[in-house]
């Protein structure tokens, strides 16, 4: 069993500028946990301070109702699985694997028959005699995946482990994480920079900015209720089309176009948001008529981006050829129960 809670936990390196400005979260357990949000946001540090290889300035996190903030990293029973996997380079797979259970001078019968549960949960068999130089990048990833797992943490940290992969293989590790978290059960918590991970593998996202929890939520929570302009824009790819509109008797006014139904609202100043899948061809019904810039076939979808005067936006077809060409006009309509609509100042969700 293993929970974690998060209380006003706060990160500065110099004394001055904070990383992490308050951090107030409860994780469940066997929950997967995934953090995401820009380049230089804090995730690592907050997985850092997690693992206690990072002190805490300040707030308090617990681990199983216990309060961890001076544990060792020993202490704490977490393990953590790195980019750039961190093999002991000059041991075999079976010695990198058991290391730590050597440490702890566990028996060596004990410790074979876990090198060969989670060899064999894991695909490594045929590797365990050879060195990490011998093996390919998802393999030794792999390997630092069973370095972590056979410590049996009370929780799991990943920090972008699958970023050094090709696409294919990033597919197939995903697949392979999935699993292992459905066998062990045990909490994890994910970051990464990649927007298919984090919807695929998550129970809850946790979206980070300038040192803040932007929102926390179910995947598809996110993706349609967005509570903000930063996390709309976040989550979603491509990323959802944003209009800074007027508010004027009732009416929705852009420089290029109108929508044309009427608001019940006083704010004046909103940012119309709508993902490039809920923007429609529809001649009958259209609210923005616009010029085709580019295509982009993709095989499965195709994206096409349109311009309207010095506007421009992306509109995504359900079809693997559209027909569409470059300078076609288009009259486009937003689905109206797929529109986002946020306070262009405070950049909050209205509905
Ligand atoms: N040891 C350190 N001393 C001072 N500043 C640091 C230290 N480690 C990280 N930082 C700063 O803290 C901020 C957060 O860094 P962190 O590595 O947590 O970001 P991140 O969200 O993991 O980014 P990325 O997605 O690029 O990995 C950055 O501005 C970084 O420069
Ligand atoms: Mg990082």
């Amino acid at each position: 069993m293993s929970t974690l809670s998060f209380k006003e936990i706060k990160k500065t390196y110099d004394g001055k500028n904070y990383i992490i400005k308050g951090v107030n979260l409860s994780i469940n357990d066997g929950e997967f946990v995934v953090f995401v949000g820009p380049s230089g946001c804090g995730k690592s540090t907050m997985l850092r301070m997690i693992a206690g290889l990072e002190t805490i300035t300040s707030g308090e996190l617990m681990i199983d109702e216990e309060i961890v903030n001076d544990f060792s990293p020993q202490k704490r029973g977490t393990a953590m699985v790195f980019q750039s996997y961190a093999l002991y380079p000059h041991m075999t797979i079976k010695e990198n694997l058991e290391f730590s259970l050597k440490l702890k001078k566990v028996e060596q019968s004990t410790i074979d028959k876990k090198v060969k549960h989670v060899s064999t949960m894991l695909d490594l068999d045929p590797y365990l005699t050879r060195k990490p130089s011998q093996l390919s990048g998802g393999q030794r990833q792999r390997v630092a995946i069973g370095r972590a797992v056979i410590r049996e943490p009370k929780v799991l940290l990943f920090d972008e482990p699958l970023s050094n992969l090709d696409a294919k293989l990033r597919g197939r590790m995903r697949f392979e994480i999935s699993k292992l978290h459905q066998n062990l059960k045990n909490t994890i918590i994910y970051v990464t920079h990649d927007q298919v991970e984090a919807m695929t593998l998550a129970n809850r996202i946790v979206v980070f900015n300038d040192g803040h929890i932007q929102q926390v939520g179910a995947p598809m929570e996110l993706y349609q209720k967005p509570s903000n302009l930063f996390v709309a824009g976040f989550i979603g790819s491509p990323q959802i089309n944003t209009f800074e509109m007027e508010l004027k008797d009732g009416k929705l006014i852009h420089p290029n176009f109108t929508l044309k139904d009427k608001l019940d609202i006083t704010i004046s100043k909103i940012t119309v948001a709508v993902r490039p899948e809920h923007i429609v061809i529809n001649p009958e019904n259209y609210d923005v008529e616009a010029t085709v810039a580019l295509v982009e076939t993709l095989g499965n979808e195709t994206i096409i981006w349109v311009t309207l005067d010095d506007l421009d936006f992306k509109v995504r077809l359900n079809v693997s050829e559209s027909g569409i060409k470059e300078g076609d006009k288009l009259k486009l309509q937003f689905l109206r129960e797929h529109i986002h609509y946020f306070n262009t100042e405070t950049e909050e969700r209205l509905f």
